[in-house]
């Protein structure tokens, strides 16, 4: 277990009846595209057929565990399994109100775990997938060592997070990086 998880599920538990509001308006309503593009650039570089073992880690409201979900069922004929984990309560509760039942191939499961002790046998997932969660973790290295623990040989970590303006970027892109991270991210405190 994290040595102080309180403080993330707090602030999680706490906004995680207006999460997927405050994301759409922080983001200025580019979530949904971000999560796209994460889909594609999988669909493009994984395997995605020879998966049967996932995992979504720091699942949230279980946005990103939709995506993924509905992806896989269009890709594998087989069954696959999705582990949507979360160290908040609230968010996960919110997540298993997504209806990702009527998925025939595909079995999404969400639990409250932490992603520094996840519950898989080592060597036991094709694919571990964390969007905007990395930073959120306490000790993002040592999270990266459970996720190489449960992961396969050959199989795959996919991160989708934020960045700073990449050098070069124009003065508009900077200004607006800047104006959005004060105005929108200093009140939430996440
Ligand atoms: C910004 S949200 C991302 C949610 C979702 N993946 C998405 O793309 O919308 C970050 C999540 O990380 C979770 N989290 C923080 N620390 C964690 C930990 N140690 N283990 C598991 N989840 C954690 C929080 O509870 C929160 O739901």
């Amino acid at each position: 277990m994290e040595s102080n998880p309180t403080a993330a599920v707090i602030n999680f538990n706490s906004i995680a009846r207006r999460y997927d509001l405050i994301n759409s308006v922080m983001s200025l309503d580019f979530v949904g595209s971000w999560h796209r593009r994460f889909i594609k650039n999988l669909k493009t570089s994984v395997e995605l057929a020879a998966v049967s073992r996932a995992l979504d880690v720091a699942c949230g409201t279980g946005l990103s565990t939709e995506c993924l979900a509905r992806l896989l069922s269009t890709q594998t004929a087989k069954s696959a399994r999705i582990q949507a984990l979360d160290i908040s309560e609230l968010m996960i509760e919110r997540a298993r109100k997504r209806n990702l039942q009527n998925l025939d191939n595909i079995k999404v499961q969400f639990s409250l775990q932490d992603a520094f002790s996840i519950k898989c046998k080592d060597s036991s997932q094709d694919l571990v997938c964390i969007s905007f969660g990395l930073r959120n973790l306490r000790d993002p290295a040592r999270a990266l060592g459970e996720f190489y623990r449960v992961l396969k040989n050959n199989g795959h970590l996919v991160i989708l997070e934020f960045s700073e303006p990449y050098r070069g970027s124009s003065a508009i892109r900077k200004t607006l990086h800047e104006a959005h991270y004060v105005t929108a991210s200093k009140p939430i405190r996440w």
